[in-house]
């Protein structure tokens, strides 16, 4: 029996992004839907550890926090944009304290409450907000919480969006936005959503590297939805390479978090040597890029499978207080941190370049949003500084909350879509090649599209893209849609967007190094790498 369903606003993903922009939509009186692809916890946002970067510490100011956002950014950070998102840090801290989050809090000398702030990487000041060392966790549920209260808002799990679909704008100049063909993978029936306005809010692509600090959720989807619609994408070059993955053989994905080399834990080669004031003066604390491409340099160049970070030096008090998940997830695979170092590698963990957007989180195509990991606003530039993706998602959430609330009203019901064709299709009769092929995009792109490049290894990289596509586009076109060959789909796109943008990069810039052009090219003005379909 075909299914639709016509809606105000789809949001497509139930991260930080998409949930507060569905809050701040429903309070006035919309009909809005959140999908997940999988259960709603199933998203980064969920994961995140370190905390939300904002100015709360009377030393600090939103002009320091400005420029150690520009300087992360090497050159490619929009300034207004940076401006934006750094004023609207306390304002979003306040708005997550309403919805009932509970931050870690510190008597200060004077005897009163106050935030207890985590320092990272790249901040000359201490200035993240945090619960504990599971800061997603405690945004995530409790946004899931109001959201499931609000009478506005639809939640659907389980729901893996196909296609967008678009039509000529009025003026025919361009496209406009009706809905989404979307797969519910426990009825395994693709429906039609039709919406005067989809936000996409699908986090990042991060699972194209075999080695992600990310959960299964973050395939890039959103980016390549928005791609294949017509809409322009920006500086994927930018991946970013978090330096301290927990190195273990059941525990590939588990991050350690920056905010322990802000207490002062230090990275060490088997013999305990020290070896980041070799590579800037700001040693462990020096910005993301910068550490894990020494943690890789000392890797390859001694041949180890992985360096330490050690915190053993803090008493277990205060290890057990400020990182109380890490300590037990350790723990689970006998590594006890307060009395041994941990084994970390660097693993691909978040998405600087995304679909192109503007202040208000608006793409090429009218009536469509993106918010989030997915987007490109400007605010990282070629490499995003700790703790201010979280701050991000809030506040363009806000942002397009407000853009949407005004155009709604003006915005007509989208016409009757025919329903998902599968008439021409049968169910597949060999899954391996869907699982082959994952396994294989995953491992090139790490080996050729990592954290050191050449011109050589991208081209080896395109080559092997080119012929994946040709074979998921003609499985794709004979059998029915799975959950995994949507996002294998989506996978292999976004990786030739990466590549695309790699290769028009001759240069060293922020997170993309490449052996053939190490150095920054200074004598002309940076340029951010923009792609139109
Ligand atoms: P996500 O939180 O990833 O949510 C994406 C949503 O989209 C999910 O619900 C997913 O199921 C859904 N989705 C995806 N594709 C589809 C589809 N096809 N159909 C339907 N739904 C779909 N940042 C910080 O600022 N501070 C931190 O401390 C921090 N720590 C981190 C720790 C870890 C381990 C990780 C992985 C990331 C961390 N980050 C941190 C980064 C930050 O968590 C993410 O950038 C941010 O949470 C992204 O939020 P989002 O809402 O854009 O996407
Ligand atoms: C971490 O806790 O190290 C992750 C912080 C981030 O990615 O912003």
């Amino acid at each position: 029996m075909p299914y639709s369903k016509n809606l105000d606003v789809l949001i497509i993903g139930s991260g930080g992004a998409g949930l507060t922009l569905a809050l701040k939509l429903a309070d006035h009186a919309t009909h809005v839907a959140v999908l997940s692809k999988f259960a709603l916890t199933s998203s980064s946002t969920y994961y995140a550890q370190g905390g939300i970067s904002a100015v709360f510490d009377a030393e600090d100011s939103i002009e320091s926090h400005i420029e150690d956002t520009l300087d992360a950014g090497a050159g490619l950070c929009n300034p207004d944009i940076v401006r934006l998102t750094v004023t609207h840090g306390k304002s979003s801290i306040d708005w997550l304290r309403e919805q009932g989050v509970v931050f870690t809090e510190e008597q200060n000398p004077s005897g009163e409450t106050q935030l207890h702030l985590n320092r990272e990487g790249g901040h000359s000041h201490r200035r993240v907000v945090h619960s504990a060392d599971a800061t997603g966790k405690a945004v995530s549920l409790s946004l899931i919480e109001r959201a499931q209260e609000h009478p506005n808002i639809e939640l659907l799990d389980h729901h893996n969006v196909v296609e967008l679909i678009t039509a000529p704008t009025e003026d025919l100049t361009g496209k406009q936005i009706l809905g989404a063909y979307v797969l519910d993978t426990h009825k395994d029936q693709v429906k039609t959503i039709t919406a005067k306005v989809v936000v996409l809010a699908t986090g990042g692509a991060n699972m194209t590297y075999i080695y992600s600090t990310n959960p299964h959720s973050s395939t890039g989807d959103g980016i390549a939805l928005a791609w294949r619609a017509g809409c322009r994408v920006s500086n994927m070059e930018f991946m970013q390479f978090h330096p301290t993955c927990l190195y273990h053989p059941q525990a590939r994905s588990f991050l350690i978090s920056e905010a322990l080399r802000g207490e002062g834990g230090r990275l060490i080669l088997p013999d305990g040597s020290s070896f980041m004031q070799n590579f800037d003066p700001r040693g462990e604390l020096a910005p993301r890029d910068i550490v894990a491409r020494a943690i890789d340099h000392e890797m390859k160049k001694r041949g180890i499978d992985y360096v330490y970070l050690d915190i053993s030096h803090k008493s277990k008090a205060f290890i057990c207080e400020h990182f109380p998940t890490i300590y037990q997830q350790c723990l689970e695979f006998d590594i006890d941190i307060t009395k041994q170092p941990i084994p970390v590698v660097p693993a691909a963990h978040y998405t600087c370049g995304g679909v192109l957007t503007d202040s208000y989180a608006r793409t090429d195509i009218k009536n469509l949003y993106a918010v989030g990991e997915v987007a490109c606003t400007g605010l990282h530039g070629a490499n995003r500084m700790a703790s201010n993706s979280l701050l991000e998602c809030l506040v363009f959430a806000d942002r397009a909350s407000a853009d949407i609330l005004q155009k709604l009203p003006t915005i007509p019901q989208p016409p009757q879509i025919p329903d998902w064709d599968e008439s021409k299709v049968i169910d597949s009769d060999e899954e391996v090649v869907v699982s082959h092929n994952w396994n294989e995009l995953r491992h090139f792109m790490w080996d050729y599209v990592g954290i050191v490049r050449t011109d050589k290894r991208l081209s080896r990289a395109m080559n092997r893209v080119e012929l994946l596509k040709k074979e998921i586009t003609e499985y794709y076109s004979y059998f029915r849609v799975t959950s995994d060959l949507l996002e294998l789909r989506n996978l292999v796109i976004v990786a030739e967007l990466i590549i695309r943008c790699a290769q028009q990069r001759k240069e060293s810039r922020g997170l993309h190094y490449t052996l053939d052009y190490p150095e920054t090219d200074n004598t002309r003005p940076p340029q951010n790498t923009v792609l139109t379909p």
